[in-house]
């Protein structure tokens, strides 16, 4: 039977099998050569869409605007601060005035359960572009990278090194064992990704033939990696004061020359980006003050590598966001 998920929320990878997952990453393809070529895909024009963000954005803010007017939609973009959303008015009565006027909803920021509301009251599609605990959409895009630069996703093995229980880490934990990559996070103790999500990701990853692996060893972390991914140390929402605690943490985990040198030589670098690889940011510049660190997550080394596909992942956002927009409004 073919795949139809019109009507459907996007809100996390745990909702959507591999064949699914197969058919918007076929989609996304057909869009990018679409994009590519210049033909013009305005499939959904007269559909009008909304993003809320609660937190800044470059990529996803971007990505949905442009797929979303590529297909022919209106797109109204509310930024952190500017709705009425949690001072004024609950997230069940947004859901429900936003449904009647839009045919789906983005929403980025914090708890997953605000995403899980909106779409159990917004009687129209809803899309996660960031909580604290999912970034599907990213997925997407990272995986399509990853299929475009080995030809296959099958067997692969996918190393996350640094904070593993943030919203990438548990992510591409799910993503990988949905799509039968070996998925391990190398990464502290204390910054393993939850147990209870740990157990649910091998039982995915068993039926798929893959396998999750937690390690605090670098070497044997990185060792036989196809793909290195990592993301920055704090991520949006946390306090200040935790940065002093996380680089301690993190500095041996932080990926460098030495790093790629132990995964395979036809290896790939990934980040989901915005990165502190340098100090050319002002956060970038401040921790150089504070902890005289200059390069933070990866060196600028390795970001600006042959081996790093960063941009390419970020290009990925906007064909692949166009693939969930298309196939569950369509
Ligand atoms: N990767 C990502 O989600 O980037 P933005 O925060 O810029 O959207
Ligand atoms: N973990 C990061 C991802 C940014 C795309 C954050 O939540 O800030």
């Amino acid at each position: 039977m073919g795949v139809n998920i019109r009507g459907r929320n996007y809100l996390k990878l745990l909702d959507y099998t591999t064949e699914e997952i197969r058919y918007l990453l076929d989609l996304s393809r057909d869009f990018k050569r679409m994009k590519r070529a210049g033909t013009p895909h305005p499939y959904l024009a007269g559909k009008q869409i909304v993003l809320l963000f609660e937190k800044t954005s470059t990529r996803t803010r971007c990505a949905f605007e442009v797929a979303g007017r590529d297909l022919g939609m209106g797109v109204t973009y509310l930024d952190p601060g500017s709705s009425q959303m949690g001072r004024k008015e609950s997230i069940a009565d947004t859901a429900r005035v936003l449904g009647r006027m839009y045919d789906g909803i983005e929403y980025r920021g914090y708890d997953q359960k605000i995403v899980e509301t909106l779409a159990e009251y917004a009687g129209v599609p809803v899309w996660n572009g960031l909580t604290d605990q999912f970034h599907p959409t990213q997925m997407l895009a990272d995986l399509l990278t990853i299929e475009e630069k080995f030809g296959a996703l099958k067997g692969l093995h996918l190393t996350y090194m640094g904070d593993a229980r943030n919203n990438m880490g548990n992510s591409l934990m799910v993503a990988c064992a949905k799509m039968g990559i070996h998925f391990t996070a190398c990464a502290p103790k204390a910054l393993f990704p939850a147990e209870e999500l740990v157990e649910t990701a091998r039982e995915i990853g068993r039926k798929n033939g893959c396998r999750i692996c937690l390690t605090e060893d670098i070497e044997e972390g990185a060792g036989n990696a196809d793909v290195i991914y990592t993301d920055i140390w704090v991520s949006m929402g946390e306090p200040e004061e935790v940065w002093e605690t996380r680089i301690k943490l993190l500095k041996p985990y932080q990926v460098n020359g030495e790093i790629m040198k132990l995964a395979k030589p036809q290896a790939i670098f990934m980040h989901c980006l915005p990165s502190f690889h340098d100090t050319n940011t002002t956060i970038g510049a401040e921790i150089a003050n504070r902890f005289q660190l200059r390069e933070m997550e990866v060196s600028d080394e390795v970001f600006e590598s042959e081996q790093s596909v960063v941009f390419d992942e970020a290009e990925n956002r906007m064909h692949t966001i166009k693939a969930v927009l298309y196939a569950t409004l369509h």
